[in-house]
């Protein structure tokens, strides 16, 4: 069987090089092959999103699927999966659960785009699934950001704190299931907040729907929510892999399993892949 990075479609290529300039890391020359264009990636920058469709193959798509299903299978039971604010079953730390989920810790065409804004040292902070169904109650999610730290008034030091999303949508992503919603531009404002449990129209939203195998990548703060998952739809499975720099904290949610398959992947890693995995590239 091929792997999941044969399995993507054909993409725009730009090179980016940096130089890191550090005195202790062993590769400091780092050119990104990037896949976007550079007009994308402006975009991403200015509106805080860029939505790539189909960005898998039919083959590729269907891997991922059994991929997540096999870890819902193993992981559902007993769960409430209609959480008020975010309904759904959560899966987190999934390249330790499953081999191509792992393989998937190098994947270019998001990894070089986080690197495009990001800088070169980046790491995943989380890589997690949200699953939510046609028949179960409160399957939404209410307005929220994924760095929620910053303060009134802004300190003289203020650090920004930026991220990036990739939600790879498995189903479509159609009115039925849930649209993802979205206010452009708002991860730039420092100064909106919303409180918990809202759910309402905004001036300014934006809707996404897309065909199933696209990926949607966001900034960490871009206001974000997503609507229910109705009983006209059907199981709406996304995957999302979360960058930020290295010396951010990782993301606090759910339990990394002990001996996970991440491990192997540390002890045989090189530099780049010890960044990835949080355990390098600060210093
Ligand atoms: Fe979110």
């Amino acid at each position: 069987m091929s792997t999941i990075h044969e399995q993507v479609t054909t993409q725009p290529h730009y090179a980016l090089p940096y130089r890191v300039l550090s005195q202790y890391l062993a590769t400091k020359e780092r050119t990104v092959e990037v896949h976007a264009t550079p007009q994308e990636v402006q975009q991403l920058v200015n509106q805080g999103y860029l939505v790539r469709e189909r960005l898998f193959t039919d083959d590729g798509l269907a891997q991922l699927r059994a991929a997540l299903d096999e870890l819902e299978a193993r992981e559902r039971q007993g769960k409430n999966v209609a959480g008020r604010g975010f309904g759904g079953l959560f899966l987190r730390h999934l390249p330790d659960k499953h081999p191509l989920f792992c393989d998937m810790v190098k994947f270019e065409p998001t990894l070089s785009i986080a690197r495009a804004v990001l800088g070169p040292l980046v790491q995943i902070r989380g890589f997690s699934a949200r699953i939510s169904y046609p028949n179960e109650p409160s399957q939404e999610v209410q307005w929220h950001i994924h760095q929620q730290v910053i303060s009134d008034p802004l300190p003289p030091f203020f650090v920004h704190p930026h991220g990036l999303d990739c939600l790879i949508y498995l189903d479509e992503l159609n009115d039925a299931n849930g649209p993802l919603c979205f206010l452009p531009a708002s991860h730039w404002n420092t100064r909106f907040h919303t409180p918990t449990e809202d759910f309402e129209d905004k001036p300014g939203q934006v809707l996404v729907r897309a065909p199933a195998g696209s990926c949607v990548i966001i900034h960490s703060n871009l206001w974000h929510r997503a609507l229910p998952t109705t009983p006209q739809g059907t199981k709406r499975r996304l995957i999302i892999i979360t960058y930020t720099p290295t010396w951010m904290k990782q993301a606090p949610y759910g339990v990394k399993p002990e001996n996970g398959l991440t491990q192997a992947l540390l002890q045989g890693g090189d530099e780049e892949m010890r960044e990835l995995l949080g355990v390098g590239g600060y210093t």
